[in-house]
């Protein structure tokens, strides 16, 4: 894959008259045809099996052209295969089964053996051998996934994974590091299956206060930017409070900040230089917005970023799974046609 508008935007040198466009959470329930999948099977039936993994990952690339995959999986795999347990329950999202309560769990949490994971590069590999556009593969960052290990489920206020960071940040820097392991031989395992960038997640980092940002959570995604670094991948760095964290991250010079959807980009433009690439930043909830309106939004972000060589078009956070096809629709052929 030489030339790609995905690609070009990470490098800071899309020259064409409009930036990429791919949306987090594009192979998700608001597609008619996910769901009809997944009407047959569980969302981790799903992310256990290769050729689903590779038919799913291109449900919304057939339905709206976008410029680049992201692979169907989760980044709650990993825990799984750390051995706590995983299931989905409708309604509830993701559950722990056996959340970590004590710093002897962490000890006795298993050291990497990514055989188990190998569905996912069977996955990969199959998808190479067909898309025509770039795959991004992904991890969570060690803070958002130890969040979901210790509090077993989605939290609103994450106060069992706080206390335990104020209380006993040793054992916890433990959990990170052991979280970091898998994590990287985890990129590693994308890489080397032909993913062409690599995005992590850090869907909590709006929990930490500024320096708390950089001890637990950035210190780590930085140890994997090293990873990816030498795979010789383009990362985006994505984060729920990059409106306010932007410098911090910019100073470990990812390709790319993934920009949630409280900040003006150009804003963060400014504060960042252009040797990085930025990358968002609609609120989701536009989708539910009148189409005229989604258009108006989606072109009112172009003009603000008209000219940027480093800009990948994207919401700052995932499709909500209950918006329309047409809604999506408008939005990706407003930014094509642009
Ligand atoms: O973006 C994509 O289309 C690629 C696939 C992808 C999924 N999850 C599929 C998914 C990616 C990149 C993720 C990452 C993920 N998973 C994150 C980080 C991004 C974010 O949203 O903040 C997080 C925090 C998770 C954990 C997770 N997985 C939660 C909290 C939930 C429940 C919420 C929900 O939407 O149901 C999931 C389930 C999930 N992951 C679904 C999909 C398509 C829905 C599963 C279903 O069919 O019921």
């Amino acid at each position: 894959m030489n030339h790609s508008l995905l690609l070009d935007a990470l490098a800071c040198r899309n020259t064409s008259r409009r930036p990429p466009v791919w949306l987090m959470r594009q192979a998700g329930r608001h597609l008619a045809s996910y769901r009809k999948i997944r009407s047959r099977c569980s969302f981790l039936q799903m992310c256990h099996d290769p050729a689903l993994i590779a038919e799913v990952t291109q449900l919304p690339i057939d339905a709206y052209g976008l410029d680049a995959a992201i692979l169907f999986s989760d980044i709650l795999v990993i825990p799984e295969a750390m051995g706590v347990g995983l299931r989905f329950e409708d309604q509830v999202g993701p559950i722990i089964e056996r959340p970590i309560q004590s710093p002897q769990q962490i000890e006795d949490l298993p050291p990497v053996n990514i055989e188990k994971l190998q569905y996912v590069a069977q996955g990969i590999a199959l998808l190479k051998r067909v898309l025509k556009i770039p795959l991004i593969g992904f991890c969570g960052a060690p803070f958002t996934v130890a969040s979901y290990m210790i509090e077993g489920k989605s939290s609103r206020d994450l106060k069992k994974t706080k206390r335990w960071m104020m209380q006993d940040p040793v054992s916890f820097s433990a959990l990170l590091n052991k979280i970091t392991d898998w994590s990287s031989a985890y990129l590693r395992m994308q890489a080397a299956s032909g993913v062409d960038a690599i995005q992590i997640f850090d869907s909590w980092a709006h929990f930490l206060s500024h320096r708390d940002f950089r001890a637990f959570s950035l210190n780590y995604m930085q140890k994997l930017l090293q990873t990816v670094n030498a795979c010789c991948l383009p990362s985006i760095l994505f984060c729920k409070g990059s409106s306010v964290f932007a410098d911090q991250i910019a100073e470990l010079s990812p390709a790319g900040i993934g920009l949630d959807w409280n900040c003006h980009l150009p804003k963060i433009r400014q504060q960042v230089g252009d040797r990085v690439c930025l990358q968002g930043n609609l609120d989701p909830d536009i989708l539910y917005a009148p189409l005229d309106r989604i258009k108006d939004e989606t072109l009112r972000l172009l003009d603000d970023m008209r000219g940027d060589r480093g800009f990948i078009f994207n919401l700052g956070h995932g499709i909500p799974p209950d918006v329309t096809e047409e809604a999506v629709r408008t939005l990706v052929e407003s930014v094509k046609s642009y």
